[in-house]
């Protein structure tokens, strides 16, 4: 296995692995990477069929689509034979055109309207287009530290909403979600600064596309509150922008990132995305 850092900020490349079948200590050394990039790993050359990607993914933890499901929100892009997979294209799995795909663009962290959020995401390019279609990732620990201490002690203490409900304002086009899909579990509310478990990080937990706000503010506070929180993490000084190639899988941790998905091509762009139920966010103080 060979790594290289991909930006001062996050990203580390690794070579010469294969996610097929690692062995317990190449799987170790993948995990220490994913905290060395600050919560993105790129595999270059990866062949993985659905059950291949879903068996990997799996030792991250439960997965998304098999031990809670995934389908009351985003129905249409599951895979029709693997309910594990979510399919992100622009197409649907009858080859017919969807429109121009929305999915994830806008900056967030996959699936942050639940009870216990996303830790990883796997996503493995197939399809993409020749040129456009970039993944942005940004560092959510780096923002928080980037705060003064006055300010990282305000919002140490704080809490937030996450709706699923928020994302149909801000990002997929409305007609591609349900009614039904906005009901039930689709809420939680979240420290606004969560510890990462692994590296004992704290890092800011708020994103775009699902905190409608931050309790105990008046609106207009959370409002300005949250703009400019999210300007502050996607400082380009932040940033890794992820040129895909094909058979990249990459992964990254909902954690400690946000992701944004550059809708700049016209080409088709087909990947595969499994996604890990994570922890109940471990606030930055305990509250006792
Ligand atoms: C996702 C996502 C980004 C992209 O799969 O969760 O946001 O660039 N995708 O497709
Ligand atoms: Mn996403």
């Amino acid at each position: 296995m060979n790594s290289q850092r991909l930006s001062p900020a996050l990203g580390v490349e690794i070579v010469g692995f294969d996610a097929r079948e690692p062995s317990d200590d190449d799987f170790g050394q993948i995990h220490e990477y994913l905290v060395e990039g600050a919560g993105v790993l790129v595999l270059r050359d990866q062949t993985l069929e659905p059950e291949q990607h879903i068996a990997f993914s799996r030792r991250f933890g439960d997965l998304f689509g098999e031990a809670e499901p995934l389908q009351n929100t985003v129905t249409r892009y599951l895979h029709p034979d693997h309910p594990q997979i979510f399919r992100v294209s622009n197409k649907n799995a009858d080859g017919q055109p969807l429109g121009r795909s929305r999915a994830g663009n806008y900056w967030h962290s996959d699936v942050s309207f639940r009870l216990r959020p996303a830790s990883v995401s796997l996503l493995y390019a197939i399809e993409l287009p020749r040129i456009g279609g970039d993944t942005l990732f940004c560092s959510t620990t780096l923002a928080y530290d980037s705060l003064s201490k006055e300010m990282r002690f305000f919002l140490d203490r704080l809490e937030a909403r996450h709706d699923f409900a928020i994302n149909t304002q801000v990002g997929f086009s409305h007609e591609q979600i349900e009614t039904d899909d906005l009901a039930g579990q689709n809420a939680a509310i979240h420290p606004v600064v969560r510890r990462h478990p692994d590296s004992g990080r704290k890092g800011l937990f708020v994103n775009p596309g699902n905190t409608s706000h931050i309790l105990g503010l008046h609106e207009g506070e959370s409002r300005m509150l949250l703009a400019f929180l999210y300007k502050r993490c996607t400082q380009p000084e932040f940033i890794y922008r992820h040129s895909w190639r094909p058979h990249d899988l990459v992964i990254w941790d909902n954690r400690c990132t946000m992701h944004y998905a550059i809708v700049d091509y016209d080409a088709d762009r087909y990947l595969h995305r499994t996604t890990v139920i994570g922890e109940r966010p471990i606030p930055a103080i305990s509250t006792d």
